[in-house]
């Protein structure tokens, strides 16, 4: 396989993946963790998975070497050039960059503005990465043709009902799997563009692209993809149901034999304790009292006392409704009583943030709160502390309760979607001869409550005070393979199958 962006590639299978957010450039969540592994990941299945991102600022700014490809004009009227580019420190070759300043030159998020709006054009941007993953998927590279389309959330949903709806009959058909990480954010848009964006009138109706009266990008994804995909399975079961289904629970049943829940993996070199540049102090399994000098410079370097009776607790979250936070700032008090502390890492919400800031406030040099976004800080927060608290409403995946497991920072975490696929919790009395097979690895609670959370704390209490008990699991934890090999396997079989359904309906 070459790595320079101008040149022929080798035989592999070729997936063009479509995102908005790919690790290490541009990353607000998740799903850039997700998308910046998978290319690695999938490479020794054969995969040659190239990823096609918008044109950020922060994209075009890392390229080193770029390679023309061809120029597109979507229907609406805007000029695309999409581009093969070099990224710096790349670990996976080349990718498309869609070259569009008008649309995505801009600053802010790629989503939001710097004063949180959303972009009035977001219509557009959008629909344009998927007319160019569509015309990508049909041929548009010479060099390069596309087996099979992996669009990811609703940043790309568009891209299925383009590649059905304008299917080049010189072409063969090109499957395309949806990916959702977050069924809460649909890509909703005002009735009024439909035509703008070439979505036909026999496109709206409510078993497509229609939700209450407006585009649903999202939904035209579900509807039109040849699979759909969610980060775990638990999550593929509950988004059929009322509480988790975001209204879309009747029309993802309906597609449910398309509906399949594949467990993300992490990023196993970027999180390594063993190999952590980003952290004060390198450790592992068998040497955990290192850690304990990454709790120290964490301390410092937030101006919290060094001296705790209690375990270091900790939040890197986005602050949103979703991470169920409001948790935390009930039971904080109760948490500081018992000698713990609370570092809590995020951006977003501006309530959350002000509740934060004064715990922060009352509780000087226990609890410390840093607004923002800072993935060094993550590492940091991740070696020094004893627990990540996740307590989240919903959670279609999850990766910090991962990143702890592998940093002996054990989760506790609300046991729902992907959270309940990887933790399974600890109870007192069970962990102990009697029960040789247990398998727990952090703790968890049931229910969506301040009463069902202290119940949990107050027994996680008990494991901290059992010193033997709490190595235990943080062993466990940190020798659990948590890689992106079985999810790259299983990503690697749903590809195949997709590609000889196609074959066949052809
Ligand atoms: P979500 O995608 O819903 O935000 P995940 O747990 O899947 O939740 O992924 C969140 C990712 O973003 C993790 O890599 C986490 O470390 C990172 N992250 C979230 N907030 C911050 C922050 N304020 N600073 C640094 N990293 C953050
Ligand atoms: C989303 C989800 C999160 C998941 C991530 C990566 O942002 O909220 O649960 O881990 O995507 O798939």
């Amino acid at each position: 396989m070459s790595d320079h962006p101008g040149r022929q590639s080798s035989s592999a299978l070729h997936v063009l993946q479509v995102s908005a957010e790919l690790f290490p450039w541009l990353k607000t969540g998740g799903l850039a963790d997700v998308t910046g592994a998978l290319p690695g990941a999938l490479a020794p299945y054969g995969i040659e998975l190239r990823p096609l991102v918008p044109g950020l600022p922060v994209f075009l700014k890392a390229v080193t070497d770029r390679c023309f490809v061809a120029k597109v004009e979507t229907p609406w009227g805007d000029a695309l050039e999409i581009n093969r580019v070099q990224f710096e420190s790349s670990r996976f070759g080349w990718a498309y960059v869609i070259v569009a300043p008008q649309l995505y030159e801009r600053g802010g998020t790629p989503y939001e503005d710097d004063d949180k709006q959303a972009f009035g054009d977001n219509h557009r941007r959008f629909a344009a990465l998927s007319w160019a993953a569509m015309s990508l998927g049909q041929g548009l590279d010479p060099a390069w043709s596309v087996s099979l389309v992996h669009a990811h959330d609703w940043h790309a949903g568009l891209t299925a009902l383009y590649m059905k709806v304008y299917r080049s009959h010189v072409w063969p058909q090109v499957p395309c799997l949806l990916t959702i990480h977050n069924l809460a954010y649909q890509g909703l848009f005002d009735a009024k563009h439909l035509s703008e964006l070439a979505i036909p009138q026999d496109c709206w109706h409510m078993d497509a692209v229609e939700f209450h009266g407006q585009i649903s990008m999202l939904k035209a994804g579900i509807a039109y993809a040849d699979a759909i995909s969610t980060v775990s399975p638990r999550y593929a079961r509950e988004i059929l149901e009322p509480d988790q289904g975001q209204g879309l629970h009747g029309f993802l049943r309906l597609h449910a034999d398309r509906l399949i829940g594949l467990l993300n993996g992490i990023d196993t070199n970027t999180w390594n304790p063993a190999k952590d540049p980003l952290i004060e102090k390198s450790y592992q399994a068998t040497n955990l009292a290192a850690k304990e000098q990454n709790v120290l410079a964490l301390q410092s370097i937030l101006g919290l006392e060094p001296r705790t009776t209690g375990p270091r607790c900790a939040v890197i979250s986005r602050l949103t409704e979703q991470k169920g936070l409001g948790l935390i700032v009930e039971a904080a008090e109760t948490m500081i009583q018992s000698g713990a502390q609370l570092v809590v890492l995020g951006s977003g919400d501006e309530t959350l943030k002000r509740q934060f800031d004064a715990l922060h406030a009352r509780f000087p040099g226990k609890v410390n709160f840093r607004s923002g976004f800072d993935e060094h800080l993550a590492h940091q927060i991740i070696a020094g502390c004893d627990v990540i608290l996740v307590p989240s409403r919903f959670e279609p995946c999850g990766l910090t309760q991962m990143y702890g497991l592998r940093y002996g920072c054990l989760p506790f975490v609300h046991l729902v979607g992907g959270l309940a696929d990887t933790i399974k919790p600890w109870h007192f009395g069970k962990d102990d001869a009697l029960h040789p097979d247990d398998l727990s690895n952090g703790f968890g609670f049931e229910r969506d409550s301040s009463e069902s959370f202290l119940q949990c704390w107050h027994e996680m209490m008990m494991c901290w005070h059992d010193r033997p008990a709490w190595q235990k699991l943080q062993k466990r934890g940190m020798s659990l393979a948590l890689g992106w090999d079985v999810a790259a396997a299983n990503y690697a079989a749903l590809y195949d199958r997709m590609i000889s359904s196609a074959a066949h309906k052809h």
